[in-house]
C-alpha cells in the first residue's frame, strides 16, 4: 500500500453524518500524537469523483485542526461501488463536496444511527433486490456533452479501448449519434451511442459502463431505454460490431455474453472492416 498526500478539499465524503462520540475518541487520540504521522485514509476515484471510503470522522478532524493535506492511499477492496456512488449522490444532493461541508452535521450516536446506519441499511437492502435509489437514464443533447461524458468512461475501460486513436475516434463520433447515459444522480456512470442507418436500422456506436460497476444490470437498463426510443422511431432491428470469436480475447468475451443475454444473434465475423488483426463479428436484434 502505497500513501501520498492529496487536499481534503479535492476529496469528497461518502458520508452524511458525523457521530459526536466518535468524534471525541478521534480527537482524544489525536492529542496523543502528532497529526503529520497520522495513518493513511482510503479513498478511491471513480470517473471525475474521488471520495473517502472511509475514515470520515479522522478526516474530519484533522481538518478542524486545520490540516490541509491528508495522507491517503488507493482502496484495493473489492467494495460494493454501486452504493458508494449512491451515497456520493446524497452528499451531491445536500452540496458536500468535501470534508468541511459535514460541520454542521455532526450529530449525537443515535441520531447518527437513525439517520445514517438505518438510511444505508434500507438502500443496502434494496440494492440486493437490484432497486437502485437514483439510478435512472437521461437523454443527452449537447454534442460536447455527449464527447466529454464517452471520453470519461472509454478512458476507464482500457481493456476494451486501450488504442487512443480508436478511442478519439468514437469521443469525435459519438458527438452526432443519439445518446443516453445512465446516472447515479447527477454522474453518469455509463453511455450507449446510436447510430442512425436507414428507416429501419440503428446500431450501437458504442456503449460503456465504468468498470466498477459492470454486472449490475445498468448496461441492460440503457439498453431497455434506447430501444424504446427506437421502436417509438419506427426502427425494425438494431445491431452492434464487436470482436469476432476467432480472436479469444476474454474482455470481449464478456461483451459478446452480455450482447447474447439482451438478445442479440451472431450474424457473421469478418475481417473486412477492422482488418485481419481484429476479426469483426456482426451482431444482430429484432426490435419489438
Ligand atoms: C458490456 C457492458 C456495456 C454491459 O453492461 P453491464 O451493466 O456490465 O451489463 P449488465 O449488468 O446489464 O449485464 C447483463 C448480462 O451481461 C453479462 N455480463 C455483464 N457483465 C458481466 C461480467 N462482468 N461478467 C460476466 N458477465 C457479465 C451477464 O450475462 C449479465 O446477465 P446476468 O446479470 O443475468 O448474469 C459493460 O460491461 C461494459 O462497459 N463493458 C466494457 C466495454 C464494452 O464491452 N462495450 C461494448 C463494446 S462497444
Amino acid at each position: 500500500m502505497s500513501s501520498f498526500l492529496m487536499p481534503l478539499g479535492e476529496i469528497q465524503p461518502s458520508q452524511l453524518y458525523i457521530s459526536e462520540v466518535k468524534l471525541k475518541k478521534v480527537e482524544t487520540y489525536l492529542d496523543t500524537i502528532d497529526a503529520r504521522s497520522f495513518e493513511p485514509l482510503p479513498i478511491k476515484r471513480i470517473g471525475d469523483a474521488t471520495f473517502f471510503t472511509d475514515g470520515h470522522t479522522r478526516a474530519f478532524a484533522l481538518a478542524k485542526r486545520g490540516v490541509e493535506e491528508v495522507p491517503v492511499y488507493w482502496d484495493q477492496d473489492n467494495l460494493d461501488w454501486l452504493q458508494y456512488l449512491i451515497c456520493l449522490a446524497w452528499c451531491d444532493e445536500a452540496g458536500i463536496s468535501d470534508i468541511s461541508g459535514l460541520d454542521d452535521r455532526v450529530v449525537d450516536h443515535s441520531t447518527y444511527r437513525r439517520l445514517w446506519h438505518r438510511r444505508c441499511d434500507v438502500m443496502q437492502k434494496a440494492v440486493t433486490e437490484g432497486k437502485y435509489d437514483g439510478v435512472h437514464t437521461q437523454e443527452v443533447s449537447d454534442p460536447a456533452d455527449k464527447s466529454r461524458i464517452a471520453e470519461g468512461i472509454l478512458r476507464s475501460l482500457p481493456a476494451w479501448f486501450g488504442v487512443e486513436e480508436a478511442l478519439q475516434g468514437y469521443v469525435r463520433g459519438v458527438a452526432e449519434t443519439d445518446f443516453f447515459t445512465v446516472q447515479v444522480g447527477k454522474r453518469p456512470v455509463g453511455f450507449i451511442s446510436l447510430l442512425e442507418h436507414n428507416e429501419f436500422t440503428s446500431e450501437i456506436y458504442c456503449m460503456g459502463i465504468f468498470e466498477e460497476v459492470h454486472g449490475r444490470g445498468l448496461g441492460t437498463e440503457l439498453l431497455a431505454r434506447s430501444e424504446k426510443e427506437l421502436i417509438q422511431n419506427g426502427k425494425k432491428v438494431l445491431t452492434v460490431k464487436t470482436l469476432g470469436d476467432s480472436d479469444p480475447d476474454p474482455d470481449y468475451e464478456q461483451t459478446k455474453r452480455f450482447y447474447r443475454s439482451v438478445g442479440f444473434l451472431p450474424l457473421e465475423e469478418s475481417t473486412a472492416i477492422w482488418g485481419p488483426e481484429a476479426p469483426c463479428l456482426f451482431m444482430a436484434k429484432f426490435l419489438g
